[in-house]
């Protein structure tokens, strides 16, 4: 249980629950719905059956129920009861929910057997609903659940809740952080940080589709990087005003102290027992290094020290994945953008600068899984766009 509240992002924290959920009753399905704007979201799935050979992953992944009694997770985010339900092909007519066979139908599983709990808060708040499907005897076939699984599984199901609406609540906090950068500095805006966390999420499918990285894996990783990247500048918080503001090009001397940025941003995220804050800290940290070890701020050791030094560039694999990611995905939106002191380059332009740098500044394969997704990335480019002016005070839209 300690984990289930050390771990901060929070489709690492579903998967956690509904694995040890399906643990406590040999269950072999299993999915949650978060209430989220009045609504319940589907958000997380497993299924041993369907998913050993995932070819039904992405079934369902946007769904969202209203949050009435007619459904069957909708019934218990309403009155806050769970629901045993030994067959749901056999739900008495006068009951105000029924069972949707839609999920069935689309990729041929039967679901029998089902124990519905709220994920309800020590103050009566429901976040959302676990379902437990398919509860397995010892030969494999779906047995009903037992008054006992309710139980024990309720009891879990209360903590999971506490730890979910935290998980939720620091995904709020970290939008907050951004939009907090975006009012001191004026190249790193939302739109800038949306662009990134963006582009490095498809850059990294993609470069994962090329190299067979298992289903489940990628879309952990996907989730982790979005978020992780649009934090890649945060340590600019520590930059003083006078060179974070300054217009035009910067002196030798001050560019010495932006770079200090890595570290600073690496620093905030010391909590190593939660998956987003390792990736954070590792994006913030290297972002700026190149495949060919002329980046910074290289190896150092550590960066907590009271003063830290430069070292040595790190080099290609030396550089985690989603930081020589993130080092593309920045770079590309920087060309293409219009800052105080220069005009922004044509897409084209941009293009060749970067396939030019291949195996110079970026990584060949991170460039290969770039280009096969331009279309991709001018989808994102039109999607999130500058926002116009704003007077000054204004808070992002
Ligand atoms: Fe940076
Ligand atoms: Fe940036």
């Amino acid at each position: 249980m300690e984990e289930l509240h050390q771990l901060k992002d929070l489709d690492a924290l579903l998967d956690a629950v509904l694995l040890e959920a399906r643990r406590l009753t040999a269950a072999e399905a299993g999915s949650i719905y978060l209430v989220q704007s009045g609504m319940l979201n589907f958000s997380y799935l497993h299924n041993d059956r369907l998913f050993s050979s995932a070819r039904h992953k992405h079934i369902y992944t946007s769904q969202t129920l209203p949050l009435d009694n007619r459904s069957i997770a909708g019934y218990v985010a309403c009155t806050g009861e769970p629901l045993l339900i030994d067959d749901v092909y056999e739900i008495h007519p006068s009951m105000p929910y029924t069972f949707n066979h839609s999920f069935d139908e689309a990729s041929g599983y039967r679901t029998k057997s089902l124990l519905v709990l709220p994920l309800k808060t020590s103050r009566d708040k429901i976040v959302g609903v676990m379902q437990i499907i398919n509860a397995l005897d010892r030969k494999g076939e779906t047995i009903p659940f037992t008054a006992r699984d309710q139980m024990v599984v309720g009891y879990f199901a209360n903590n999971a809740a506490a730890a979910v609406e935290r998980a939720q609540l620091t995904r709020e906090v970290i939008l907050r952080m951004i939009r907090m950068c975006e009012l001191r500095d004026p190249e790193e805006t939302g739109a800038h940080a949306n662009r990134v966390g963006a582009y490095a999420a498809e850059i990294y499918h993609q470069w994962a589709l090329n190299r067979s990285v298992p289903d489940a894996e990628i879309n952990k990783t996907r989730d982790l990087i979005r978020i992780a990247a649009m934090l890649h500048d945060l340590g600019k918080i520590a930059i003083p005003d006078l060179i974070l503001k300054k217009p035009g090009r910067l002196e030798r001397d001050e560019f010495a102290i932006i770079k200090y940025h890595t570290i600073y941003g690496a620093r905030l995220f010391e909590n190593r027992s939660s998956e987003l804050d390792v990736m954070s800290a590792e994006i913030a940290l290297n972002h700026h290094e190149r495949w060919d070890g002329r980046g910074y701020p290289g190896k150092i050791g550590n960066i907590f020290a009271e003063s830290v030094h430069f070292g040595p560039g790190k080099q290609g694999e030396e550089i985690p994945l989603a930081a020589r990611i993130v080092a593309l995905a920045d770079v590309f939106d920087a060309l293409v953008s219009k800052r105080v002191y220069k005009e922004s380059l044509l897409v084209e332009e941009a293009l060749a600068l970067i396939q030019e740098q291949a195996g110079k500044q970026f990584d060949p394969e991170v460039v290969a899984a770039f280009f096969a997704i331009r279309e991709v990335i001018a989808a994102i480019r039109g999607k999130y766009q500058e926002a116009a002016a704003t007077p000054p005070g204004h808070i992002g839209p």
